[in-house]
């Protein structure tokens, strides 16, 4: 058996829905991306949905569109896709990192306001693998020091913090539509809000600023071409990622429950391995599993020294080759971004400054979780873990 990490859940409805476009040809931005964005739009709760190319580009739009520009401070939890604080170094904005809660691997409440200075503009919480951070914390911060909160729910579809979808609580939210997300347009992303003035900027800067769309223009709204007063960006999303993304929205509750399903199987079976933390999910929250990621922790993680991180870090990756060569696939949740060269470098960050976030880049461990693995599937990935190390 060949378990992958991840799998898009396709059929015949993605394949007659990239039909429709291609018939009528219309092909870029048009009735699709507008049927999808209202999906997602009526899903999430949000006033506005706009899409974009990628949750990376739906970021960049939604800082500039909340006015962070060169000089500003925007606060980013050190363990995160590398993404999230690339977006805040397009502006010429400064990401200042902050640790994270290795119970939830987001941002850690408490680390937050000791973070803040003259120059904050922003907090970019991270809603990570699916699970949404503690926003009562954020929002309040954002309140006292007067701040932009943008969410970064690249990971989040279906993912809820009492009864509120990710990236609807902030100023604006980006999810991401790449194939490791719950649903997949290929690539794609969306910047939701409540805020017109918001998604009206959003909508100018991802068409090359200009101030009427195509479809708009098409719809009767004026045959000449609009004015540019802003310098824009070519973020649209083709039609053919709408038309799937629309199919896809369909399927989202079913893969969710799925989802949901599998990752209660995971907590049963693997509860009594000692050496395994499954996902923490507090009382109030609703994980929508973009991926299930454990913690690989054989022995308490207090007073952690470097020595016995990297012990702790090659048993992980044994285990991790090992089950390779027996067919199951499994990745590190993600990195520390102060740790990577770019940041490492240009403000001069050492690993163990955010400590947690070091220790979670060495010992998080994602299982295989898809809407169609099979019961069979998962025992069998099960069953190798028990396997391999001798529980
Ligand atoms: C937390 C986080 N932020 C941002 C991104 C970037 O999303 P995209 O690939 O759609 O640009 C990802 C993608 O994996 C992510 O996990």
């Amino acid at each position: 058996m060949k378990i992958p990490i991840t799998k898009p859940y396709f059929d015949d409805a993605e394949k007659q829905a990239l039909i429709e476009p291609l018939n009528s040809g219309w092909v870029v931005q048009g009735p699709k991306v507008k049927g999808f964005e209202e999906a997602v739009r009526r899903f999430s709760g949000a006033a506005h949905a706009r899409a974009t190319t990628s949750c990376t580009t739906a970021l960049h739009l939604a800082l500039v569109a909340a006015g962070i520009g060169p000089g500003d401070e925007v606060i980013v939890p050190a363990f995160t896709f590398v993404a999230t604080a690339n977006a805040v170094e397009y502006l010429g904005a400064k990401p200042i990192f902050v640790d994270i809660d290795l119970s939830t691997f987001n941002i850690a409440p408490s680390q937050i306001e000791p973070a803040v200075t003259p120059r904050t503009k922003a907090i970019l919480p991270v809603h990570l693998f699916g699970l949404c951070c503690e926003m009562k914390t954020v929002l309040e911060a954002a309140a006292k020091y007067h701040l932009r909160v943008i969410e970064d729910a690249a990971c989040a579809i279906g993912g809820f913090y009492q009864g509120m979808h990710a990236g609807t609580m902030g100023d604006a939210g980006c999810l991401s539509f790449h194939p490791r997300k719950s649903i997949t347009t290929g690539e794609g992303g969306m910047v939701l809000t409540n805020d017109a003035d918001i998604a009206r900027r959003v909508e100018i800067l991802r068409d090359h600023g200009a101030e009427m769309s195509d479809l708009a223009r098409h719809e009767g709204k004026g045959l000449l071409l609009p004015e540019y007063n802003t310098l824009g960006y070519n973020y649209r999303m083709t039609d053919l990622q709408g038309a799937l993304g629309c199919v896809q929205m369909e399927k989202l509750p079913a893969i969710l429950e799925r989802k949901r399903i599998l990752a209660s199987r995971y907590n049963d079976a693997l509860a009594h391995l000692k050496w395994l933390q499954p996902p923490v999910i507090p009382d109030g929250y609703d994980h929508g599993y973009q991926s299930y990621v454990c913690l690989f922790q054989p022995e308490p993680l207090s007073d952690m020294t470097s020595e016995r991180l990297s012990k702790l870090h090659n048993q992980r990756n044994n285990l991790m080759d090992k089950l390779n060569q027996q067919g199951v696939s499994t990745r590190q949740g993600t990195h520390a971004v102060h740790a990577l060269g770019y940041y490492r470098k240009k403000y001069n960050l050492k690993p163990w400054d955010f400590p947690h976030s070091w220790a979670a880049e060495h010992l998080t461990l994602a299982l295989p979780l898809y809407p169609l693995m099979t019961d069979q599937e998962q025992t069998f990935v099960c069953d190798a873990l028990r396997r391999n190390v001798g529980a």
